[in-house]
């Protein structure tokens, strides 16, 4: 199934999930065998369970930004930076993803809208920084030297998700709206869709398995991200 619309796409935006990186190696939340399968999220991701435990959540995302050195941006990393770097018009690409595959996959651009493992934050004087090696309740903020406060640079549930303005400015915008490899689960990333469709956009969700918003597309691609990302940004490039 082709991207024949006839009409001219001039700007896209691509929002990805955690199954763009699942053949990478990095487990997804909802699959089988999932970061979720055995946890509870709420257990984990959110300000609540930071306070109750922070040190099962300081361990949980010390552990997958470690994996992160074990694992290598796939074929749907590198076609998406190659439509970034290659398409005439505009490519937004926003990511529900906390990994650094994009970006090691040679994306110039990258919204993470859900934070990011290699970054911390200073709970006392809100500070960013490069998360570079282990952190927890001990570790100093190198801007306050404050201990005690740093968290990971991870947006929880009950938290306001990063760049709204700019994504939804995008959104409004777009011709062309892909989504690759998430659940449609979670809120506001699962209802980007429709605001792109309410801009007239055409939207293509590409997934092995239907996600809970699939009916909300007006194309499915029913496939791996490897696969069928790679197909969609040769139709886009070559068109
Ligand atoms: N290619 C494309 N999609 C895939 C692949 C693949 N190889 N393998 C799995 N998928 C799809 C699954 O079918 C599923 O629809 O990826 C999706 C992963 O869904 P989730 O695990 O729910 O991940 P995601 O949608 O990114 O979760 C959204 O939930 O817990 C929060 O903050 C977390 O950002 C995360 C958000």
């Amino acid at each position: 199934m082709s991207l024949v619309t006839g009409a001219r796409i001039e700007r896209i935006v691509i929002l990805t999930g955690a199954g763009v990186s699942a053949e990478s190696g990095l487990n997804t939340f909802r699959d089988a065998g999932g970061l979720w399968e055995g946890l509870d999220p709420m257990d984990i991701a959110t300000p609540q369970a930071f306070a109750r435990d922070p040190a099962l959540v300081y361990r949980f995302y010390n552990a997958r930004r470690n994996q992160l050195a074990q694992v290598q941006p796939n074929a749907a990393h590198r076609a998406l930076a190659r439509l970034q770097a290659q398409f005439p018009g505009e490519v937004f690409l926003v990511t529900q993803n906390v990994d650094d595959l994009h970006e090691r996959g040679g994306s110039p651009q990258v919204c993470h809208m859900h934070g990011e493992l290699r970054r911390v934050l200073c709970g006392v004087c809100r500070a960013g920084a490069a998360a570079r090696e282990d952190y927890d309740a001990r570790s100093r903020c190198a801007q306050c030297g404050e201990s005690g406060g740093l968290r990971p640079d991870v947006v929880w549930f009950g938290e306001i998700p990063y760049h709204m303005q700019v994504i939804g400015a995008q959104l409004a915008r777009c011709d062309l709206f892909v989504a690759v490899g998430t659940s449609g689960v979670v809120y506001p990333a699962a209802g980007f869709v429709r605001e792109a469709r309410a801009a007239g956009a055409l939207t293509v969700e590409v997934n092995p398995e239907l996600s809970e918003v699939t009916g909300c597309f007006h194309q499915q691609r029913r496939g791996p991200a490897t696969r069928e990302v790679a197909v969609l940004v040769e139709e886009l490039l070559g068109s």
